[in-house]
């Protein structure tokens, strides 16, 4: 199969910076949303892009934790939003469209990672809910709004390794297991912005899904100490493992997915380290070290998911 999935030598790379990579870019005048965009890789996002001139709505599931976090930053609009529930959703929605603003940013960043078997909603997996479903029908409910040339990015993970989608059962009605319910979200953010990039073309609506790259965050709230020094993340000091990030290079590669005109002309592609990342072989495994697996950015899996996401939503702006 043909793609456009290949390093396209930025220049930058895994220790590069948010601040580096928006130096020089004038977003004056724009808008950005940024979910999640006052914890960990979403605060830096939001520093960054208001830094350059942007005002940023940041949807927040703790409304005072985030005024206290965003407190100074500039130009910050905070809002409530709870991905896993589709009336906060909505509501939402309906708020921004009232106030007739354009979005030319928007940015899919809140997540929630490993948790134990939680359900919301109609009983639907936390994490895919969460991570997919509040993100894909938030992103329909706005599409309105939402610029002619505006870039939307989906944070992913290489945790996409982990699963594909599953499809016989995608709520994990049986052997619910937290890192391939994880996995799974995490394949479906990056063909939510393989779908949405085919689907938007017309406007030129462009979407790039993003791994972050390995960051000590709050995301890793639901796991213990010894877990994490198992997976090698951190020593028995609690030291990140020196391939780890730090939040500001964390950001990076989402700011350079939403700003960076390196992309002109592009979309629909998985991102990672500030460049286009290589399709992974077919035999990778999860101990591969960069890459996106072939069943993460397939558009027949794309577009099955948009049609699934679709349905269980009841949302869709291109129906
Ligand atoms: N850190 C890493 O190593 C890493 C690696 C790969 C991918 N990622 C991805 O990067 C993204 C950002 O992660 P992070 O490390 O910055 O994590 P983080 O510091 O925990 O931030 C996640 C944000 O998502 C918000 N959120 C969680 N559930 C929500 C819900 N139901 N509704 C609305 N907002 C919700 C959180 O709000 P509260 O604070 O109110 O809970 C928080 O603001 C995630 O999508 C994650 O999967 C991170």
């Amino acid at each position: 199969m043909a793609t456009a999935q290949h390093k396209i030598g930025s220049g930058f790379g895994a220790t590069s910076t948010a601040a580096e990579i928006i130096d020089g870019v004038d977003l004056t005048g724009r808008l950005a949303i940024v979910t999640g965009g006052y914890s960990g890789l979403g605060l830096e996002t939001t520093r960054a892009l208001v830094g350059a001139g942007a005002r940023v709505v940041v949807p927040a599931r703790r409304r005072a934790a985030a005024e206290e976090a965003l407190a100074g930053l500039g130009d910050v609009e905070v809002d409530e939003l709870d991905l896993g529930d589709l009336d906060s959703v909505r509501a939402f929605a309906e708020r921004f469209l009232a106030s007739g603003r354009a979005i030319d940013l928007f940015i899919g960043n809140a997540g929630i990672m490993a948790c134990p078997e939680t359900r919301v909603g109609p009983g639907w997996e936390a994490q895919f809910a969460t991570n997919h479903l509040g993100h894909y029908a938030l992103v329909n409910r706005l599409w309105p709004a939402i610029a002619d040339g505006a870039r939307i990015v989906s944070l992913s993970s290489r945790a996409h390794f982990f699963s594909p989608i599953r499809w016989d059962d995608v709520q994990f009605g049986h052997g619910y297991d937290k890192w391939q319910a994880y996995g799974q979200a995490k394949t479906a953010n990056v063909l939510f912005a393989v779908a949405l990039d085919s689907l938007g073309a017309e406007r030129n609506v462009r979407a790039f899904a993003v791994h972050p790259g390995g960051i000590l965050t709050p995301l890793q709230r639901h796991l213990d100490r010894q877990e994490m020094v198992d997976r090698g993340w951190i020593d028995e000091h609690g030291t990140a493992a020196v391939s780890f990030k730090t939040p500001e290079q964390g950001a990076a590669t989402t700011v350079w997915a939403a700003t960076s005109p390196q992309l002109a002309g592009l979309g629909g592609l998985y991102l990672e380290d500030c460049d286009v990342a290589e399709l992974a072989p077919a035999d990778a495994d999860a101990l591969t070290p960069s890459g996106v697996r072939q069943y993460a950015v397939d558009p027949a899996q794309a577009a099955r998911l948009w049609t699934l996401s679709a349905e269980l939503t009841g949302v869709n702006a291109f129906a």
